[in-house]
This record gives structure tokens, sequence and C-alpha cells, in this order.
């Protein structure tokens, strides 16, 4: 899917390889994660509430607007919010159809020229730079990816003075527990663990794992439980 870089804030593409799941083959992005996402993107409209991740709105509401990375942005919903609050975004996710709606909603929004999405496949390819925040918003997959690692690059993505926010599902949401059926659900401490983080330079802000009630994807409400693992490097 091709979408107007002009109207629908910076796209940025890190191949000339064209990119489609339907297209020739990508050779930053495994085939089976590419063609996984655009599916379940492919399955519906919008999937875009509209509305920013509330651990994340709790946190980037108290600091003040610098650079993100958005890992896994999906439609938007948060770098449309941190935009907004006046970040400066980079916003990643492997899904074409997820980022060329999330850059529809920018450019609605009127935030565009403050975000950058790029397509990456972070098993393979991940953005360079430091930010001041790093946010990995459900960064999950009932597809086997390399995940220690790939949170690991984000820790090093962090800038000194910086925070990583990791907000994950605790167990298996209500209206994914089909998708979810092998997948492994860590606790905040598994996590943090997985990190692998320098406790000389590295202050832990959160470690909890909260409860909520939620709206799903069809309307429907049900009981989550989010981890929230939230870290800044102090040099
Ligand atoms: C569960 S969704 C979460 C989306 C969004 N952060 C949110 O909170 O609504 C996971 C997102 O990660 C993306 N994703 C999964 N594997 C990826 C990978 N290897 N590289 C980049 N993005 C990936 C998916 O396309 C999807 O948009």
């Amino acid at each position: 899917m091709h979408h107007d870089a002009t109207a629908g804030g910076h796209r940025h593409h890190d191949s000339t390889a064209a990119t489609g799941h339907d297209g020739p083959r990508h050779p930053d992005v495994d085939e089976e994660t590419a063609r996984f996402w655009e599916e379940h993107y492919g399955r519906h409209e919008r999937v875009w509430s509209g509305r920013a991740n509330p651990i994340l709105v709790d946190v980037a509401g108290q600091l003040p607007a610098g650079t993100v990375l958005d890992l896994g942005c999906g439609e938007g919903g948060d770098a449309v919010w941190l935009a907004g609050q006046g970040w400066r975004v980079t916003a990643v996710d492997v899904s074409e159809t997820a980022l060329a709606r999330a850059s529809e909603e920018a450019s609605a929004a009127g935030v565009a020229s403050r975000i950058e999405f790029r397509r990456h496949d972070l098993t393979r390819t991940f953005p360079p730079g430091e930010y001041d925040l790093v946010s990995a918003q459900f960064l999950q997959s009932p597809l086997e990816f390399p995940r220690a690692q790939l949170l690991q690059a984000a820790a090093r993505a962090v800038a000194p003075g910086g925070r990583l926010l990791v907000v994950e599902h605790g167990e298996a949401p209500p209206w994914g527990r089909h998708d979810h059926a092998h997948a492994h659900f860590p606790t905040p401490q598994e996590t943090f663990a997985a990190l692998d983080l320098d406790p000389e330079r590295w202050d832990t802000e959160r470690l909890d794992a909260p409860h909520r009630q939620a709206t799903g994807p069809h309307g429907e409400t049900g009981h989550l439980v989010d981890n929230v693992i939230l870290v800044r490097r102090t040099r």
C-alpha cells in the first residue's frame, strides 16, 4: 500500500525494495511476521480507537516533551497523542497497513510534521539514534520472536537521562485468548531481568502489574493485567 508522504507525515523506508506483503521479498522483513500482522490489521477496517494507552499517558504526561521512539506503533494512537503533547516522534511498525492508517490519523490530527513513520521488522533492523523516551506498548505476538534481544536494543536506544517504558499483557487479554493460546506471559520481574541492565547506569522507577477494566476491539468489557517496566538511564 502506498501512502503519500506529503499528506500523511513522513514515511521512511530503509530500503528501496518494495515492501508490501504481496510484493517482492524484503530482505529486512521476516515474511511470516509481515503476513501475520497484515492479516491482523486487514481483518478490520480500523482497529484504532483514537486513544493512547493509559499508562503511557500517565508516564509521558509527567515528562517534559522530547524525542520518543514508539516501537510497534500499530495504528498510531500513542504516536498521535505524543505528538500532540509536543514530542518529536519516531514511530515504527512492521505492518504497512498499520503505518498507513497511523499516518492518516496523524494528518487528520494536524501533527504529521512531528512524526516520522518508519517500517522496520525490529527483529532484523532497529532505528538508529538515542531518544528521551523509548516506548514499547504491548509489543507482543503469538508468533515466536526474540523479544529479549529486541527489548535490549530498545534500552540501548535510550539517551542518558532518558527512559524506557515497557507495558505488556501480564496475562492473555480476554478477547485474544485464542490468538495467545501458546504465548508465554511474563511477570514484570522476568521482563526486567531480560533487559539485563547495568544497575550502575539504570534506575528502576516502576515495576508493577496494575489491573484495569478495558473495552475490547468489539466493544466488549474485560479485565486486563498490564505489566509496567519503567527504567531511567542515569548516564
Ligand atoms: C499488539 S500490537 C500493539 C500496537 C500498539 N503499540 C498498541 O498498543 O495498540 C503489536 C504491534 O507490534 C507490531 N509488530 C509485531 N512484531 C513486530 C516486529 N518484528 N517489528 C515491528 N513491529 C512489530 C505489530 O504490527 C503490531 O502493530
